[in-house]
């Protein structure tokens, strides 16, 4: 995610009181980009960052001690689909092209179905693509937006402040949606 992405995603899509104090976590943390974001411009207590590669994980492990981050960034590596106590509490959850380019498209149902049936009402949920298309990618049979288990919250674009005008096109990637009823997966 670039710079540009993170101020606009925690400073101005994502409410405060949706981050103050609460946990987010981002899943497939990579070189930990949206948890140093996270903890630069939101107040939130813990940040969780889910990366199965032990190597990512140990170059965010760097960053995090080189610049003091450990006491709110917390360094999981492990499969998302083993952390399912970790999604059940979080309150925001990001999922930022995760899976597109690294899962096997067969256990991108797996991964999906993990995901979905750990979410529980009043989750905010964060995603490049859509959900519904990477459901729909990962032939996940639920169409949780169309059946109103999820409202989609993205803030419209229209009245963008002035610092963000040139990033249109980089910041219309963002879907916001909030979890309405715990789901449970197909
Ligand atoms: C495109 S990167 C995410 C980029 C990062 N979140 C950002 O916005 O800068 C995807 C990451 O997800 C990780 N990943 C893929 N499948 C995963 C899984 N099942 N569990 C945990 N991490 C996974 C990959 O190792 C990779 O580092």
């Amino acid at each position: 995610m670039s710079p540009v992405q993170l101020e606009y995603l925690f400073a101005h899509a994502l409410p405060s009181a949706s981050t103050s104090g609460k946990t987010i976590v981002d899943v497939g943390s990579r070189l930990g980009a949206v948890l140093y974001g996270a903890y630069e411009y939101t107040k939130a207590a813990k940040i969780v960052g889910i990366e199965f590669s032990k190597y990512f994980v140990d170059v965010q492990q760097q960053i995090v001690s080189k610049y003091n981050l450990g006491d709110r960034i917390e360094l999981v590596c492990n499969d998302v689909r083993q952390c399912k106590p970790i999604l059940s509490t979080a309150n925001v959850i990001i999922l930022n092209n995760v899976f597109q380019f690294f899962a096997m498209s067969i256990v991108h149902k797996a991964i999906w179905q993990a995901i979905i049936s750990s979410l529980q009402a009043g989750t905010i949920l964060v995603t490049v693509p859509a959900l519904h298309d990477q459901l729909l990618q990962a032939k996940v049979p639920i169409d949780v937006v169309g059946e109103g288990k999820l409202v989609e919250i993205t803030p419209s674009l229209d009245a963008l402040p002035p610092r963000f005008g040139a990033a249109h096109e980089e910041l219309a990637v963002f879907h916001i949606y909030r979890v309405t009823k715990t789901l449970s997966s197909q």
